[in-house]
């Protein structure tokens, strides 16, 4: 793999994203990871990413020096550009000129790394300190106002550094500096695709598995799918899947797991129709915390419970259910715990919190993989499209989303009014530009309406729709009003009980994205 040393900003990540755009398998790891640790991966190069410190601070994390003497590519950005600087003999400085954001850079003679890039181009940039003199046998590539060395590359010990952000999309030509490095400096090909994942997992996954039986949690969202698809692909009837409908899903999705999915994968399902078990333990309850612990709690006993059922049938033919799959996906395994809501609920949803009679050895074919990673693995496998490109649903489902106590005829009342809001987004093509449009239904609000010749005394719906990169911080979308209008004029009429649509303006934060 590349190995991306993350050195404590929010880049890294968007590094290793970028690195396999190019087509290059990438993997983070923490920059206390010691040399000899990294070089035991066996890297075909290594990114040293930016990090907040200064390399003179203080405690500022330093690289080893060894780690340049390895005969492995070294590409440094930002802060690894200067720790390589320091690390090898250079000067670095801290200028007082600082430069952030949009940054001019002049380009000389662009070497390896900055071959084909114009003279002149636009960087992101973030520091204050900068390199005044690259070390022995570095050549200066590009040089900015505040940067006397803003790029340099020694080309026979195939190091390289940049002081801008090639990662982000504003820098003009930065994936060209990414791709010159790996492609030209480190001499890698870019062959890693999807195809070569699933080929890939398929092995590893039979190899794990030989000939036990493997059970698996299908929630209907893209994660769940998809590791279930690839492991089915794997291993075929060895695998049974278990889809507990809790009821609070939106309207077709029960079917999209249940029809869709089984015809495009040909997986084994165990369908638990818990509707009513959820219904009545949430009876009366309007707490929303009180709400997701019920919910939370009723799933993993359901769970357990089909999961024994299945046990036990295996057990009776002599085979063995020993795995249970995991959709993980790389994010929560490099944030271990960070994060919010979807991780706390996954870890909620794990082994961990399964009975001594039910331990199984995990399985997490997606581990390595971002998100749209997964979405194009699973259109390879011919996942259907509407759970590939599902839009993030919290696991409590509409549970959460009716602000009051859950009953079956609001359940009803609710799922029309989403089913309008998507079917008119998905009609003006808004869906991709949308992170997600949680629809609420304030059951304890009533408002005073006129519909058709008489006075009504309805519940409002919210419509909150957000743009977000991951959900820990958001923005309201502005949908076009001609969108809205539909939306509010269709639900108004089609749904009973509902005379009033408003939209939420609130950012996140203040405002989470789910109401509950
Ligand atoms: P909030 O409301 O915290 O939501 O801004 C952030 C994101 O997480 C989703 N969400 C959940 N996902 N289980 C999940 O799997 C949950 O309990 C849960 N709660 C919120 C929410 O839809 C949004 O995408």
């Amino acid at each position: 793999p590349v190995l991306v040393v993350d050195f404590g900003a929010q880049y890294a990540q968007l590094i290793a994203r970028r690195v396999r755009e190019a087509k290059v398998y990438s993997e983070i790891v923490p920059h206390t990871m010691g040399v000899d640790e990294m070089l035991a991966k066996d890297p075909a190069a290594i990114v040293l990413s930016g990090g907040p410190a200064s390399v003179y601070a203080d405690g500022a994390p330093a690289v080893d020096p060894t780690l340049f003497d390895a005969g492995v590519p070294v590409f440094g950005i930002c802060y690894g550009f200067q720790a390589m600087a320091a690390a090898l003999g250079g000067t670095v400085a801290h200028t007082g000129a600082r430069e952030y954001g949009g940054t001019e850079v002049r380009v000389g003679d662009g070497g390896t790394l900055l071959a084909g890039s114009p003279a002149a181009q636009t960087t992101w940039m973030s520091h204050g300190d900068a390199v005044h003199a690259a070390p022995a046998g570095f050549d200066v590539l590009a040089t900015s106002s505040g940067s006397p060395v803003a790029a340099f590359e020694d080309r026979n010990r195939r190091l390289f550094g940049v002081q801008w952000h090639p990662e982000v999309k504003h820098s003009q030509f930065g994936q060209k500096a990414l791709e010159n490095f790996l492609y030209d400096g480190a001499g890698l090909t870019g062959d890693w695709t999807p195809g070569n994942v699933i080929a890939e997992q398929e092995a590893a996954i039979r190899e794990q598995v030989g000939d036990a039986k493997v059970i698996c949690g299908l929630s209907g969202g893209v994660d769940s799918s998809v590791a279930a698809a690839l492991v089915q692909r794997a291993i075929g009837d060895q695998l049974t899947c278990v889809f507990v409908d809790h009821g609070l899903l939106r309207a077709g999705e029960a079917e999209q797991v249940e029809t869709d999915f089984v015809a495009a994968t040909g997986v084994t399902l165990k369908v638990v129709d818990a509707q009513q078990r959820f219904l009545d333990a949430l009876a009366g309850v309007s707490d929303p915390e009180t709400k997701r612990k019920i919910i939370g709690r009723e799933f993993i006993r359901v769970f357990e419970d089909a999961a024994r059922e299945v046990v036990a049938d295996a057990g009776a033919h002599g085979e063995d259910v020993k795995f249970l799959v995991q959709g993980t996906l790389y994010p929560d395994v490099v944030e271990s715990g960070g994060g919010e809501g979807a991780a706390n609920i996954k870890s909620h949803h794990n082994v961990g919190g399964l009975p001594d009679d039910l331990q199984f050895e995990l399985i997490e074919p997606l581990r390595a993989l971002f998100k749209d990673e997964v979405r194009a693995v699973g259109l390879e496998l011919g996942v259907p499209e509407a759970i590939v490109w599902r839009q993030p649903f919290p696991g409590p489902g509409l549970g959460i989303r009716i602000v009051g106590d859950v009953t079956a005829g609001r359940l009803e009342t609710l799922r029309a009014a989403d089913a309008i809001a998507r079917e008119e987004l998905t009609a003006a093509g808004l869906d991709r530009e949308i992170w997600q449009c949680p629809v609420v239904l304030l059951a304890d609000v009533r408002s005073v309406g006129v519909q058709g010749d008489g006075r009504t005394y309805g519940h409002p719906i919210v419509l909150r729709p957000v743009s977000s990169e991951d959900a820990m911080t958001a923005d309201w979308t502005r949908l076009p009003y001609d969108v809205l209008s539909r939306i509010s004029t269709r639900i108004t009429n089609e749904v009973a009980e509902v005379n009033r649509v408003v939209l939420d303006v609130t950012s996140k934060p203040p405002g989470t994205i789910e109401w509950e």
